[in-house]
C-alpha cells in the first residue's frame, strides 16, 4: 500500500482554502453563474457521452464544489442527484443555486461532509452513479480509503466514473510539458503557500496554505480494483480544460492540446468502474 507524508494540520489547511475561495469563485468569469442559470449544463462533451443517459437515475457527486456539476446531471434527466463537499460555504451556495432552478431537497440535495464520511453523511444507501473528478483527487492523502468509501456508494449494476487532470502532468515542466523535473511516484504531500485563485489569481486571499497529493494512474485503478470495481475504461486524453503548460493550444472546440507538430502525453483520463455484485 502507498503511504503517503503530509502536515497534521492538512485538512483544517484546506478547508480553510476552499472555504475562502467560494466568494471568489461565484462571482468569477470562469464559473460564469448567470450563464449557468441561463444553460444549467457545464459538463464536458466527453463526459456526457462516457456516462451516457442518466435519465431517471440517481447520482452521488463527491467534492462538488458549489454544484454546478452536479446540477447539470440533474438537467441532463437525473432523477435525483446529491452532491457533498466539506466547504460550508460551497454546500450553501449549492443549495441557494438549486433552490433558485427550482430543484427541491428531494431532486437535489447538498450535503456537508468530508468525502471520507460520505458513506455515513449522504441521505441513501447507494446510488446508480458515483461521479466525482476535475480537480477532486489530489486534495486526498489516501486513495484506497477513498476507493472503498465510493465503491460503497456505488449500488448494484451501478458504476464509478472520474474524470481527471492526469498525474502525468505534475511531473512535466510548465513551459513546455516535455520535460520531466519532478518524480512521477512522488509520495511527498505539495504544500503551497500562492495568494489567489485558479478563476482570479490576483485575488488578496488570507488562507493560502494547501496541501496535495500525486496519484500515479496505477494506484487510481488498482484502489478502485480493490474496492471490488470492475474497470470497464480508462481513457486518456490529449486536451485538457486549463492552459496547464505554456506549449498548449486552445482550439476551437474550448480544449487546449499540445500543436500538432508536436509530440504529445496524456493531458486528462477519464474512467468507468461498475458493481457487478
Ligand atoms: C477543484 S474543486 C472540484 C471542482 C469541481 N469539479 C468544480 O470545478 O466545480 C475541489 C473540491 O474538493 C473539495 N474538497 C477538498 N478536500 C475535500 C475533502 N477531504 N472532503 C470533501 N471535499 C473536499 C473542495 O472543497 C472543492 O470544492
Amino acid at each position: 500500500m502507498r503511504r503517503h507524508t503530509g502536515p497534521d494540520d492538512w485538512w483544517e489547511a484546506n478547508r480553510a482554502m476552499w472555504d475562502e475561495r467560494v466568494a471568489l469563485h461565484t462571482v468569477s468569469d470562469f464559473y460564469d453563474q448567470d450563464g449557468f442559470r441561463r444553460a444549467r449544463d457545464v459538463l464536458r462533451d466527453f463526459e456526457v457521452a462516457e456516462v451516457g443517459d442518466v435519465t431517471g437515475r440517481s447520482l452521488l457527486h463527491l467534492q462538488c464544489h458549489f454544484g454546478q456539476d452536479t446540477l447539470s446531471w440533474a438537467h441532463r434527466g437525473a432523477a435525483r442527484v446529491v452532491g457533498l463537499d466539506f466547504s460550508e460555504p460551497a454546500i450553501d451556495t449549492a443549495r441557494e443555486l438549486a433552490a433558485e432552478l427550482g430543484y427541491g431537497p428531494d431532486r437535489a440535495a447538498f450535503v456537508a461532509a468530508d468525502v471520507y464520511d460520505a458513506a455515513e453523511a449522504v441521505p441513501d444507501t447507494a446510488y446508480d452513479i458515483v461521479y466525482t473528478g476535475i480537480g477532486a483527487l489530489n486534495w486526498l492523502p489516501d486513495l484506497e480509503r477513498w476507493a472503498d468509501t465510493a465503491a460503497c456508494l456505488v449500488a448494484p449494476g451501478g458504476f464509478l466514473y472520474l474524470a481527471e487532470f492526469h498525474p502525468l502532468c505534475d511531473a512535466l515542466d510548465d513551459e513546455t510539458g516535455s520535460r520531466l523535473v519532478h518524480d512521477y511516484f512522488s509520495r511527498e504531500a505539495w504544500v503551497d503557500e500562492t495568494p489567489g485563485t485558479y478563476t482570479d489569481f490576483g485575488a488578496p486571499t488570507v488562507h493560502n496554505r494547501s496541501v496535495e497529493w500525486q496519484h500515479p494512474l496505477g494506484e487510481v485503478v488498482s484502489a478502485l480494483a480493490g474496492a471490488g470495481l470492475r474497470i470497464d475504461f480508462l481513457h486518456e486524453h490529449d486536451m485538457t480544460m486549463f492552459q496547464r503548460f505554456a506549449a498548449l493550444r486552445r482550439d476551437d472546440d474550448g480544449y487546449r492540446r499540445f500543436p500538432g507538430d508536436r509530440s504529445r502525453v496524456p493531458l486528462m483520463y477519464s474512467l468507468k468502474a461498475s458493481r457487478t455484485r
